[in-house]
């Protein structure tokens, strides 16, 4: 179920207004947008609505009209710390659905008009957070008919990232057996689906009031992390999924079977290398990377009905700091998106 949460700021702009109402222009004519800015790194308050001069498309590129954009760990984390961007200013947000208003030079794959989905090249495309972005042409698939723009948002980044480490770098087969941790969150309940979709047994890890929500989306068996220890069930597995990492990715290595695949989703450290080499498995980390092909396959199994995001949160623009502020928790359900249209 998703749950709207609606402006209590009456310093924040009305974001009916930021929407219903065409850009405003600067004073040499160039139009406006508003976006969710900072100009400095820092809590959730940093971030402040912000008009900007609207972006062209260069070659390649499209410029989409953003309906709704996903919210995701890295936007906290960069919005935190910069990570991989420069200094501020920035406007972050790599999830994206929209319509296209305009394409660059070169531009056949879409026209004006054209509803699209998809992720921003990670981590220097950043910018979905805003009325207007551009990106690459290959950044975007068609938004599939049967989703609304809230559903698309919710799954690009973290939809691929569960399709290239499941799919493409362990290349999960039916009948194998894959442990996903924090299947509850983002990257988790889609992993299982993708997973569940490719034939494997699925085994996920969430806290006890979590796991009827994962039986729902297709796990097999369910791990309470607050009371149960994985690695003391016994089960052996041929992929884990860890979005966890630190003492997580190490203790995973020892419930793999020889030759299986860890993929890790945060940097790997010497305790989890060593380990993987002495248990003769494979252990990687996963940069998630913008890919068409991987948005295609999202959208083939968002048509067939194996895949859908669970949002359980949606946020005006105006609201984007309130969307931050939950996510840090590090204890939602599914996806948060934020709403521009
Ligand atoms: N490398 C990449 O390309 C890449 C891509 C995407 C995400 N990531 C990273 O992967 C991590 C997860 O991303 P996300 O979007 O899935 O995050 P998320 O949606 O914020 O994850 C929240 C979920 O994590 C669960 N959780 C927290 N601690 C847990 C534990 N000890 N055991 C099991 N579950 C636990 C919570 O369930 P409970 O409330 O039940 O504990 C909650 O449902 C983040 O650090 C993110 O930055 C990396």
């Amino acid at each position: 179920m998703t749950s709207t949460h609606t402006s209590e700021n009456p310093n924040s702009p009305d974001p009916a207004a930021a929407t219903d109402t065409p850009a405003a222009a600067a004073p040499d004519g160039a139009p406006l947008m508003l976006a969710l800015h900072q100009t400095v790194l820092g809590g959730p308050e940093v971030l402040r609505v912000t008009e900007l001069p609207r972006p062209e498309p260069g070659p390649g590129e499209i410029l989409v009209a953003v309906h709704a954009a996903g919210l995701n760990p890295t936007d906290f984390k960069h919005r935190a710390q910069g990570l991989f961007l420069p200094a501020p200013p920035l406007t972050l947000g790599w999830d994206v659905s929209g319509t296209v208003v305009e394409t660059g030079f070169g531009v056949t794959l879409f026209r004006p008009g054209d509803e699209v989905f998809g992720m921003l090249p990670y981590p220097y495309g950043a910018g979905s957070h805003a009325e207007y972005v551009t990106g690459p042409t290959r950044a975007f698939a068609a938004k599939p008919a049967g989703i609304d723009h809230v559903q698309a948002a919710a799954l690009p980044l973290a939809a691929l990232t569960a399709w290239q480490a499941l799919v493409e770098t362990a290349g999960l087969r039916a009948g194998q057996r894959v442990l996903i941790h924090a299947a509850a969150g983002g990257v988790g309940h889609l992993a299982v689906q993708i997973a569940k979709e490719r034939g494997a047994h699925v085994t996920g890890t969430a806290s006890a009031p979590k796991h009827a929500f994962l039986r729902e989306i297709g796990a097999d068996a369910c791990i309470d992390h607050r009371s149960e220890d994985f690695a003391g069930t016994g089960e052996r597995y041929d992929v884990v999924l860890d979005a966890l990492g630190g003492e997580t990715a190490t203790r995973s290595v020892g419930v793999l079977r020889p030759g299986g695949v860890l993929v890790s989703l945060l940097p790997g450290d010497q305790d989890t290398r060593t380990a993987a080499e002495k248990a003769q498995v494979n252990a990687v980390t996963l940069l998630v990377e913008h890919d068409r092909a991987g948005m295609l396959a999202l959208a083939d199994l968002v048509d067939r009905g194996r895949l859908r995001a669970h949002v359980s949160g949606t946020f005006p623009l105006a609201e984007g700091a309130r969307a931050h502020v939950l996510g840090e928790t590090g204890r939602t359900t599914g996806k948060l998106v934020i709403t521009v249209r």
